[in-house]
């Protein structure tokens, strides 16, 4: 079984389906496979450009929308207040839905206030757009500046954290919130797979580089997992990761290959200053 994640009150499967860098027909084709397959966490955002798709995916599943775990984000150039309840609306629209399950602030950007941003996340949840509330790439500063600000509590952030990359100061500033981290760029680009401490303690598992990477990442309290692929037989690989643990000396020797320049995703004019 793969776990939930528990964060004030938002249950999250700890294992997600992430849709970036996927086009519409990939996105139709898979997001109803991996549902029928017992995913039960849909990630998406504005940005991607596939809303509309992953609205049409799940309805084409069979799956009740109310068992999906949906997240979308709203887009930096959308967060003064009306432009952000349009942008909202609009991608109900697309996903073919009332609300999501998660709205998250998908950068931070410093020239609207912090205050008016958290007021319009706390909006929509008021009218019940959606469930919960978070934000994504966010530093431990403006984790806590934005817990401070927000009326409802926010529930995660969602950041690059892989093997390579310690999210350490994030994940205990998240736990010190009562907040989950959601980890992205799990296979680091593609750079894990050919990592020899990954391959070996995935040969002592019989198991894929990919799923020892996963099931590190679920298997750390409080953090969920997100996970793209357009292949049928790689979504089926990485799903596989609830029926096995790795031991507290494998967990502590992934830790150990984080390095500092491990940061991959870091956009000039969105970063902030990271931990
Ligand atoms: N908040 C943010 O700013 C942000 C930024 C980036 C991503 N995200 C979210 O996080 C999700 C995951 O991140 P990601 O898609 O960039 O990275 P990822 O899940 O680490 O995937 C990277 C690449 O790994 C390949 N892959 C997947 N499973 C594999 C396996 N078992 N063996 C070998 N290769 C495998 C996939 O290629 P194939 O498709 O060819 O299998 C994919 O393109 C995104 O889809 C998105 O929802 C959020």
């Amino acid at each position: 079984m793969i776990p939930t994640v528990t964060a004030h009150g938002a249950q999250i499967p700890a294992f997600g389906f992430g849709t970036f860098r996927m086009k519409g027909p990939d996105v139709r084709r898979m997001v109803p496979h991996v549902l029928k397959m017992g995913v039960r966490h849909v990630d998406t955002a504005q940005i991607y450009g596939n809303e509309a798709d992953v609205g049409e995916g799940i309805a084409a599943s069979g799956v009740a929308r109310g068992d999906v775990f949906l997240t979308t984000k709203v887009w930096v150039d959308k967060y003064r207040h009306e432009a952000f309840i349009a942008s909202v609306e609009e991608s109900l629209r697309k996903l073919k839905t009332d609300h999501v399950d998660l709205l998250l602030l998908h950068w931070p950007n410093e020239a609207v206030p912090l205050a008016e941003q958290i007021g319009a996340l706390n909006e929509v949840r008021r009218r019940g757009m959606t469930r919960h509330i978070g934000v994504s790439n966010f530093s431990t500063a403006l984790m806590a500046e934005a817990a401070a600000l927000s009326a409802a509590p926010l529930v995660t952030n969602q950041v690059e954290y892989h093997p390579y990359l310690s999210q350490r100061p994030v994940l205990a500033a998240a736990m010190e919130l009562g907040m989950s981290l959601t980890a992205y760029y799990a296979m680091a680009d593609g750079k894990v797979l050919g990592e020899p401490v990954l391959q070996a303690i995935a040969a002592a598992h019989g198991r894929s580089v990919a799923q020892v990477v996963l099931r590190w990442l679920v298997q750390q309290p409080g953090v969920i997992a997100l996970s793209k692929t357009v292949s049928e037989a790689r979504a089926a690989e990485n799903f596989a990761i609830g029926d096995f643990s790795l031991t507290e000396a494998e967990m502590a020797a992934i830790h150990a290959l984080a390095r500092p320049d491990g940061r991959i995703v870091s956009p000039a004019g969105l970063a902030p200053a990271w931990d």
